[in-house]
């Protein structure tokens, strides 16, 4: 039986420079799917995982992210007065989802840097990573698979999924081999050129990690985009043990630029039991 994970890291300093000027003043993952910020989605499905213990790694001008994350004494008190029962125990519910702590990252020296901050809180335990640009919406929470890989086998997993060949620059790109029913990753680039990527299975931003890819992660130069980038440490981790694939079943959804925000709110929507239903004539009638 493998340690329990508890703990989740969730990078959230970028600065959401491709979606200006939104992200001016709010931070990207703020960025609403009908009215809740992406990051909601992101720890729900780590609370649904069985995590209890979060740490978001920020940086300046996130303030919002810890005020999403508390409860709002003045905010109850108005609306208690107008007797909005419902949206109060939603509000209580969020600020009680899980124990969430920050940190800075500081200098961003990209991914695998932004990990590096985690290792005092994660301290010798294997450990959860979201992050904020990926929503998988599917029956199970993609994280409790993966978790069930991990009690199985205790080694370290990632989430992948097969991209367009158009996409392969934009992500890290696995060379994976079945082996049985399990998927093993046998190497990794970070956003290699579509000619020269190993496959179209790209990895998304779902990662189960043992603590040992903090002394890598140390040590690691920057590579593609000049980062420290967490696919090279794990690709150098990959050498020492094994490393699985979980192919990840539902929808993965990007909010990372503004074509993949637009097409997950319209999903997210038309899901929806309260707006979907009205939403999707709406579109019916726009698109004649
Ligand atoms: C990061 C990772 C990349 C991964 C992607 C998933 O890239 O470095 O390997 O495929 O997330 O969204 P970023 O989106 O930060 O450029």
């Amino acid at each position: 039986m493998q340690q329990k994970i508890t703990k989740a890291v969730i990078p959230a300093a970028g600065l959401g420079t491709r979606f200006l000027p939104a992200t001016k003043a709010m931070p990207k993952e703020m960025m609403p799917i009908v009215d809740k910020p992406a990051i909601q989605y992101i720890i729900e499905e780590a609370v649904a995982s069985g995590i209890t213990d979060i740490l978001i790694i920020t940086g300046r001008g996130k303030r919002a992210i810890e005020d999403h994350f508390d409860r709002s004494y003045e905010l109850e008190a108005e609306l208690q007065k107008k007797g909005n029962a419902d949206i109060i125990r939603e509000l209580n519910r969020i600020s009680s989802l899980a124990s969430i702590h920050y940190i800075r990252q500081g200098k961003p020296l990209g991914l695998g840097h932004a990990i590096l901050k985690a290792r005092e809180h994660v301290g010798n335990e294997p450990f959860a990573v979201f992050l904020g640009d990926d929503l998988v919406k599917s029956e199970e929470p993609c994280m409790k698979k993966m978790m069930e890989i991990f009690s199985r086998t205790g080694f370290p997993v990632v989430a992948v999924s097969p991209v367009e060949k158009s996409e392969i620059p934009k992500y890290g790109i696995v060379k994976a081999r079945q082996e049985g029913s399990e998927l093993i990753i046998e190497d990794m680039v970070e956003k290699p050129a579509a000619e020269k990527a190993p496959s179209n299975l790209a990895i998304l931003g779902r990662y189960i990690l043992t603590p040992d890819i903090f002394g890598i992660l140390e040590k690691t130069k920057p590579g593609a985009n000049g980062e420290i980038n967490l696919t090279d440490a794990l690709r150098t981790l990959g050498r020492k043990k094994k490393i699985y694939g979980y192919r990840v079943e539902g929808k993965w959804m990007t909010v990372g630029d503004r074509m993949s925000y637009l097409k997950t709110v319209v999903e997210y929507a038309l899901d929806r039991k309260d707006v979907g239903p009205e939403f999707l004539s709406y579109l019916r009638q726009r698109i004649k």
